[in-house]
């Protein structure tokens, strides 16, 4: 199968010891970072982490941006299922070792996306037996929090749990591991990991709560419920991820979702925003207005998020618009388009957007943690 990660960059394994170039002109006063603004305020500010971006010709550029702008990495892809087993026989280690190395050296923090997610398998693994499939989720569970105790300062255990459209018991996610334990793979993820990580921030992520719409009331429903049974189970959770895919599609509701994070809150869960960025495509083509439109949904979504203290990490999916997962996406279905997404606070050439003005006034506004 293709895998993700380069193979070469994975060999070449420079990273550790790529030089980090200094930031380019756009990034203003040296102290002026998203990083350092959420900081000061007490919140944790990250952005997802592609290692093999870094072999691009952009590579060192990346390195740099990452290095300035954020204190914490989320991977994007190195620690998935898929990419660590793409077969039975092999744990490909390589991608997300480079990935901690880079975080080490530049002192940042990593959260670990993620553990156990029904919907990244690869096809050997849905052969197995249920009495496998259950065996390999602890197995794998035990071998890569084993290889990397006390590195990662959060672990996404559990991802996507829900999905309303599988039709099973509690809206959740159909795949080998509730086929294999039933509900309870979502505490024995949570246990087994705790026994392996007792400081790590161990966090259930789910994606679709934000919207106000039939799908965002499902989901927010279903989760709440889940967590009060997870909750009742002694489940060692500790914060819940909220993934944040804002889209010009969508509408919100914005005192609705705060209502929601607050009930969050009052379960005694930490809330992480684990990976915020904007889809475009419905607002207008003109890049002044459209980085506008950006702009004003982050201030209004972080407006009223940020309020929450409860709310102690943010996360971006990604930093730049061309190494975002929906530019590689849009390339892939519209090639020969001119026109790409334009979703996150920097720009193809790692210049800060309106976005990073709406976003850094907000952390400005919001109340110290
Ligand atoms: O790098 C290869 C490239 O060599 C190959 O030609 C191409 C052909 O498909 O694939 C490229 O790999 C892709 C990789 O992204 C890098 O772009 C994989 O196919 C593709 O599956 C992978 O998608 C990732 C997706 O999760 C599935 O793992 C996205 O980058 C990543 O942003 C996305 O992240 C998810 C979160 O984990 C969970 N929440 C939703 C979020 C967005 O979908």
């Amino acid at each position: 199968m293709p895998h993700p990660v380069s193979r070469r960059g994975v060999l070449a394994g420079g990273l550790a010891t790529l030089a980090v170039p200094a930031p380019p002109s756009s990034a203003g006063p040296a102290g002026e970072t998203l990083g350092a603004l959420a900081t000061a305020k007490g919140l944790t500010l990250g952005a997802s982490f592609a290692v093999h971006e870094t072999d691009g010709p952009h590579g060192e550029r990346y390195a740099a941006l990452y290095a300035r702008e954020v204190r914490s990495l989320t991977s994007e892809l190195e620690l998935k299922l898929s990419v660590l087993r793409p077969d039975p026989d092999t744990i490909a280690f390589a991608p997300a070792d480079r990935l901690f190395a880079f975080a080490e050296r530049q002192r940042l923090a990593v959260r670990g996306h993620t553990l156990v997610w029904n919907d990244d398998v690869p096809e050997w693994f849905k052969a197995l037996s249920r009495r496998e499939a259950g065996y390999m989720m602890d197995a794998h569970i035990e071998t890569v929090l084993g290889r990397y105790q006390g590195r990662a300062a959060a672990w996404d255990v559990v991802n996507e749990p829900i999905a309303p459209w599988d039709n099973q018991p509690g809206n959740l996610r159909a795949g080998p591991f509730l086929t294999a334990y039933g509900e309870d793979y979502i505490a024995r993820a949570f246990r087994l990991a705790r026994t392996l990580e007792p400081r790590a921030k161990l966090v259930l992520n789910e994606a679709f709560t934000e919207t106000d719409d039939a799908r965002g009331a499902t989901f927010r429903a279903s989760l709440l419920a889940l967590l009060r049974r997870l909750a009742d189970r002694g489940a060692p959770i500790d914060a819940v991820g909220l993934q944040c895919h804002l889209s010009s599609r969508h509408r919100y509701d914005l005192p609705r979702f705060t209502a929601f994070v607050e009930e969050i809150a009052t379960l005694g869960y930490d809330i992480h925003l684990t990976e915020l960025d904007c889809d475009d495509g419905a607002f207008p083509r003109d890049i002044a207005r459209r980085d506008a439109a950006v702009a004003r949904l982050y201030a209004d979504f972080l407006g009223a998020v940020l309020s929450i203290r409860a709310v102690t990490s943010l996360t971006f999916w990604q930093l730049a618009d061309t190494t975002s997962w929906l530019y590689y996406r849009d390339l892939a279905e519209r090639p020969r388009a001119a026109d790409r997404p334009r979703p996150l606070p920097f720009d193809g050439t790692f210049a800060r957007k309106p976005a990073w003005t709406a976003i850094a006034d907000a952390i400005r506004a919001m109340p110290p943690r």
